[in-house]
């Protein structure tokens, strides 16, 4: 792809998919050697879940020889021990993102992972073979963590705590990336302010209320009636249940950023009114991928940056605030400093439930089914 106009380049709908380069046979390389201590290995082959085309949880296969590429000089091969289902792992296998993720079938999924890293590239130099990491991948990578032997970029990497356990770590990264995106990068959050979280019981949710009350916002929530306790004890000054209470009368007073995790017209009605004039209105459901997908590169990118230029024109004269559509990027100082607030324990993410690598597609139908409320941690055992 080639973008030149300056318009499409700075709209977070082109930012979704320019910031990487896409890249065909993403599974099919040639093998790597690596070093670990004074043993030299060669990993030729591994295990790793495939998506041949788009469907429910039994499109997944377990391949047990699915080949590992050649590092390049600024990527870590980690030997995965968890990773964790995200709501964009089970959208990818039903199709979101198809105009993309078409032509580059078979994908491995995931973003999230936890483990050890098995070799550098020649340009790594803040990670070393042996050490133990967590991080998450970009969310159109199409190689992803669903394997035993996972590529990411060093800047995609951080060491893990060792007072965590990796299946704890494997379920941070991503969400705390996508909160961190919209609200240190975007909103550029400060002491004193308001924040208010729109979908405080999801995981982006209850990160971006962490992240918030870490840099000494004051926040307020909307969650489930399960979550209530669990958002207070996390930091947040108000949380309303959604479902039992009239979200516009039991919040008061104005607020200087929005993050809607769940991003429908209700949500993003009732968001941009609770904004003080120069607040930012942020969602999580940009709709750069679905128009896409609707109507194919050429005329859904057009589209969306249309889309999303005319709501930011317009909400900026009738209420003068941001609006903006937010996607997780990669960011080094960020995973710094949720490695930081995690290791401090200030940065918490439950874990639900944890299935064994070879039951992804129990784990997806689970998750699917809304069987399981919380965060899904598949584990990798090695003999
Ligand atoms: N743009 C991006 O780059 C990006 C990145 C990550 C995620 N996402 C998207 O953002 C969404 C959230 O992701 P996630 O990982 O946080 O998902 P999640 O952990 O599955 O959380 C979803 C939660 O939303 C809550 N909820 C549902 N309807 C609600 C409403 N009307 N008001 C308040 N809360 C409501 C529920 O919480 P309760 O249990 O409290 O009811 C549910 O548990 C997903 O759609 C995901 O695809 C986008």
């Amino acid at each position: 792809m080639h973008f030149t106009s300056t318009l499409y380049t700075n709209t977070p709908a082109m930012q979704f998919f320019k910031l990487y380069s896409f890249k065909k046979a993403a599974v099919n390389c040639d093998c790597q050697s690596f070093q670990f201590g004074f043993v030299r290995f060669f990993a030729t082959t591994c295990r790793a879940v495939l998506l041949p085309r788009f469907g429910g949880p039994e499109v997944l296969e377990l391949c047990s020889d699915v080949e590992v590429p050649q590092l390049k000089p600024n990527q870590v091969l980690v030997r995965t021990r968890a990773v964790s289902v995200n709501p964009l792992d089970t959208r990818m296998r039903s199709g979101y993102g198809r105009s993309i993720f078409e032509p580059l079938l078979p994908l491995i999924l995931g973003r999230d992972i936890s483990g050890e890293v098995t070799a550098v590239g020649t340009k790594v130099h803040s990670l070393s073979v042996g050490q133990e990491v967590f991080g998450a991948l970009h969310p159109t990578a199409v190689r992803g963590t669903y394997t035993d032997y996972a590529i990411l970029s060093e800047d995609e990497l951080t060491p893990k705590p060792a007072s965590v356990t990796h299946v704890e770590a494997s379920a941070i990264p991503f969400a705390a990336l996508t909160a961190w995106r919209a609200l240190k990068s975007t909103a550029r959050i400060t002491e004193g302010q308001r924040l208010l979280v729109v979908g405080g019981g999801g995981a982006v949710g209850f990160a971006a209320i962490q992240l918030g009350v870490a840099a000494g916002c004051h926040v307020a929530t909307t969650c489930g009636s399960q979550s209530i306790d669990r958002v207070l004890k996390a930091g947040a000054e108000q949380a309303v249940d959604y479902i039992a209470e009239d979200v516009e009368l039991a919040i008061k007073g104005k607020f200087d950023a929005v993050l809607d995790t769940i991003g429908v017209p209700e949500t993003e009605r009732i968001g941009i009114n609770f904004l003080k004039r120069g607040g930012h209105y942020m969602t999580l459901q940009g709709e750069a991928a679905s128009l896409t997908d609707r109507y194919g590169l050429a005329v859904g990118l057009p589209v969306a940056t249309a889309i999303l230029l005319k709501k930011q024109i317009q909400y900026r004269s009738s209420h003068g605030i941001e609006y903006w559509w937010t996607y997780m990027r990669a960011d080094p100082d960020g995973l710094d400093e949720i490695r930081r607030l995690f290791e401090a324990g200030k940065l918490k993410m439950p874990v639900e439930r944890t299935f064994p690598f070879t039951q992804v597609r129990e784990a997806h139908e689970a998750k699917d089914k809304k069987l399981i409320p919380g965060k899904v941690v598949l584990e990798l055992e090695f003999d």
